[in-house]
């Protein structure tokens, strides 16, 4: 099922998310199956659970689509159920990005090169991977959502100042979207 997508200004994306309850794997495996078919109808490339209202430690990626300029993204994909960080590289890489969640906005952002991941799989196996390049980017976006945090909190104080404008009208909903889209209001 397609659901709408929490636009910047909502309070689900500034809210911590809490642990997923394991225990309820049907509804674990719906929701994931749901993130995907939305991401998917978005055409984006990662999303995590509190972009469409649900405060869960979940997160989908799919760098398929960026395969032109990403060779090593073909046909990679990932469905992480409360992720967590055990390695962080000191060193760091700047890369454009944008977000579902805030529509025709992006800025370059700066992030660790490479991260080591555990997390619990949709067979709910506990995994733990290496991700470097744009995975690890992708991956890093849609943890901080779990974290209440979104890109543009990274960008330059400069960028920032460019974009109030376009923050403040994403928040009254004046913005074009393809997708279905939510606001608080
Ligand atoms: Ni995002």
């Amino acid at each position: 099922m397609i659901l709408p997508i929490f636009l910047y200004g909502s309070q689900v994306l500034r809210t911590r998310a809490q642990e997923a309850d394991l225990s309820d794997r049907e509804g674990l495996r719906q929701l994931i199956a749901d993130m995907i078919e939305t991401m998917h109808h978005a055409d984006g490339c990662g999303l995590a659970a509190p972009q469409v209202g649900v405060s869960k430690r979940i997160l989908v990626v799919d760098g398929d689509d960026l395969s032109d300029r990403f060779p090593a993204l073909k046909g990679f994909h990932r469905e992480m159920i409360n992720p967590r960080f055990t390695f962080e590289s000191e060193e760091t890489c700047a890369y454009e990005e944008g977000c579902l969640s805030i529509p025709s906005v992006d800025a370059e952002i700066s992030r660790p090169a490479k991260i080591r991941v555990r997390y619990i799989s949709p067979d709910f196996e506990e995994k733990e991977e290496d991700f470097e390049g744009f995975a690890a980017r992708m991956i890093q976006h849609e943890m901080d959502h779990l974290d209440g945090i979104l890109f543009t909190d990274h960008a330059s104080p400069i960028r920032r100042k460019m974009l109030t404008g376009k923050l403040m009208n994403i928040t009254k909903g004046k913005v074009h979207t393809r997708y279905r889209v939510k606001t608080d209001k």
